[in-house]
């Protein structure tokens, strides 16, 4: 792809700080010190970064006749990012009513901004038929003047999930009550995310 490698020349210029700031002995160092150090935000944005994400899938078909259903998928996500901690955690969810997967990979769903920190800048998924996410953030570092990230991840999912069926022995038309249900639960997942793709934004 060519961006990755347009993008990763900015990165390897900045690799050398990264490398030698944080936990480096200070008087460790011959010649010339470094014009300046980078702070947490950006040692973390630069080595080997991670997000810590955790994500949970419940879908609902209930119908009130043979022919009739009111049927959705609803995904949820929390998502921290460690070079941004002052954000605990991004709450993120979608919900869907596509039959009968509900999520196809085909859309992008953003997660709400914190407007108390604007460090994260956008965040946004996309979630594949509970086999997939995929999670695409921007974050800003204010160390020594602003620097811009912005990651791509994509995570096979394995869920575990239970399939509940029921239908009602007695149904009768007109009665209101429902002539089947179906509940799909999947326990949340925690991971960590690699990012396959990360830039600096110039
Ligand atoms: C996200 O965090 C909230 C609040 O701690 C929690 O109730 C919820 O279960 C979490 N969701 C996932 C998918 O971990
Ligand atoms: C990141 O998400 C946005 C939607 O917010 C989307 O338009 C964009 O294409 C995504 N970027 C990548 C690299 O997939
Ligand atoms: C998915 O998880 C189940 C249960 O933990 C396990 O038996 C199965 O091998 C896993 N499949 C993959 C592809 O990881
Ligand atoms: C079905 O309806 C009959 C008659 O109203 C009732 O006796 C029976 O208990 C019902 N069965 C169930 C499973 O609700």
């Amino acid at each position: 792809m060519i961006h990755t490698k347009i993008y990763l020349l900015p990165i390897l210029a900045l690799l050398p700080y990264a490398a030698s700031a944080p936990g480096s002995p200070p008087g460790g160092h011959h010649g010339p010190p470094p014009p300046s150090c980078p702070g947490p935000c950006l040692a973390t944005s630069l080595s080997d970064f991670t997000w810590d994400l955790s994500i949970e899938y419940h879908a609902f078909w209930y119908f009130t006749t043979p022919a009739h259903q009111n049927s959705w998928g609803t995904v949820t996500l929390n998502l921290s990012n460690p070079a941004v901690p002052a954000v605990k955690t991004l709450a993120c969810g979608a919900s869907s009513d596509r039959l009968s997967d509900f999520f196809y990979g085909d859309q992008w769903y953003p997660c709400a901004s914190n407007p108390a920190s604007p460090a994260i800048l956008d965040t946004s998924f996309r979630f594949f038929s509970r086999s997939r996410v995929d999670v695409n953030q921007t974050w800003v570092c204010d160390e020594d003047g602003l620097v811009k990230f912005a990651a791509l991840a994509t995570a096979p999912l394995n869920m575990t999930c239970t399939d509940v069926s029921w239908t009602n022995p007695n149904w009768t038309y007109g009665t209101g009550e429902f002539y089947s249900t179906r509940d799909v639960k999947c326990a949340p997942v925690s991971l960590r995310l690699k990012p396959n793709e990360e830039r600096i934004l110039l």
